[in-house]
């Protein structure tokens, strides 16, 4: 089988298409046949040698979580429910099984979390049992779209307790995550206020539900143009850096932040009086669970979501999708295919 693999970690030039063995599934494995895999930042990260999960030590590497297909073939043993044909999609989550969180919940939360990587190629070996069946209505392009980026903000719209007439704050609506997060907060009736550098990408997610744009990274620029709107009632943080102490100076007394990324910075300062006599809160939260990715497919298959695939790529022009999302080119997801 063909495979993109990262072969260097410079960037998107980094990739190539390799041959593979044809993987065969063990004890609760399946293989898929990859339709779709959809791409990620977390993915240009490995890519560009800013990964502390994956480093030149594991060169060629085989990237992608978002895989949908159709099963190949499967393993024995218990949990694997899944039948040669059978049209699928992955929760990349990887977890213990055993400890605390596994047990009781949420299952992301788990002491040895970590992500699926393999589904930039034509068959991808996974966990059985972390394979949800595809209705016929949802295709696999829109499937391979849900696990990261829409199951990430479902998670944290959850966390975050909104309702109808609620304003939310999401610094970066242009995204996988920014628009996975305001489709679903426009689902709820939650009024959103985002940014991006781009009035065409604006334009874009305001037809799918954005309510408030504001063209510019600048904070000193954002945080009036917000303030205008109103105080949020919580933000969605994907960018950290200095949209930490914007979105924590902007949003409402008692408000919460869920934070899941650091696009524009690891470190990000705050004032920290304002957080305590704000009583506001600073939540981490990483991917979401296999619950959240069943109830995404059935909002798909019910046609109350339609995720935001921007473009798709053939797997042998996966870099230049790498390319597309370095180059901040893009509204939503990307998406790379085999056909
Ligand atoms: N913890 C988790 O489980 C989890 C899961 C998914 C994602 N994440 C994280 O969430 C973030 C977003 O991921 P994604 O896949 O949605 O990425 P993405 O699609 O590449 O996000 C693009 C968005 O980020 C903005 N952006 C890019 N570079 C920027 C910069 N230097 N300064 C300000 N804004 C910038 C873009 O704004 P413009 O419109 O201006 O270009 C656009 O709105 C990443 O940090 C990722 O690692 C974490
Ligand atoms: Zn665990």
């Amino acid at each position: 089988m063909r495979a993109a693999a990262f072969t260097d970690l410079t960037g998107p030039s980094g990739v190539e298409l390799v041959e593979r063995p044809d993987p065969e599934p063990g004890r609760g494995e399946a293989v898929v046949d990859v339709d779709a895999c959809a791409i990620n930042r977390h993915d240009l990260w490995i890519l560009e040698g800013d990964s502390a999960m994956v480093d030149a030590s594991r060169l060629p590497f085989v990237s992608g979580l978002d895989v949908a297909g159709v099963v190949r073939s499967v393993g024995d043993g218990a949990g694997v429910d899944v039948e040669p044909g059978d049209r699928v999609v992955l929760c990349p989550n990887e977890t213990c099984g055993t400890c605390r969180f596994c047990r009781e919940g949420p299952e992301n939360r788990c002491a040895e979390f970590s992500l699926y990587h393999g589904g930039l190629a034509e068959q991808a070996l996974v966990s059985a049992d972390r394979l949800l069946a595809l209705p016929d209505s949802v295709d696999a392009t829109t499937a391979a779209a849900l696990p990261t980026a829409y199951m990430t903000a479902y998670h944290m719209l959850r966390r975050a307790n909104l309702g109808p007439g609620d304003l939310l704050f999401v610094p970066g609506a242009t995204g996988g995550v920014g628009v996975a997060t305001v489709q679903l907060a426009a689902l709820s009736g939650v009024r959103t206020v985002g940014t991006s550098s781009s009035a065409t990408k604006l334009d874009q997610v305001e037809s799918l539900g954005l309510d408030h744009a504001v063209e510019s990274t600048d904070p000193d620029e954002i945080r009036p143009a917000v303030e205008d709107v109103g105080a949020p009632d919580a933000v969605v943080n994907h960018l950290g850096g200095p949209y930490t102490r914007l979105g924590l100076d902007v949003m409402r007394r008692g408000g919460r932040m869920l934070v899941c990324g650091r696009t524009a910075g690891g470190v990000s300062e705050f004032d920290v009086p304002d957080l305590f006599l704000g009583h506001k809160r600073v939540e981490g939260s990483t991917m979401g669970t296999q619950g959240d990715l069943q109830r995404l497919v059935d909002l798909v298959a019910a046609g109350d979501l339609d995720p935001a695939v921007e473009a798709t790529y053939p797997l042998a022009e996966t870099g230049a999708a790498f390319a597309a999302m370095k180059e901040r080119e893009s509204v939503g997801k990307l998406v790379v295919t085999t056909d």
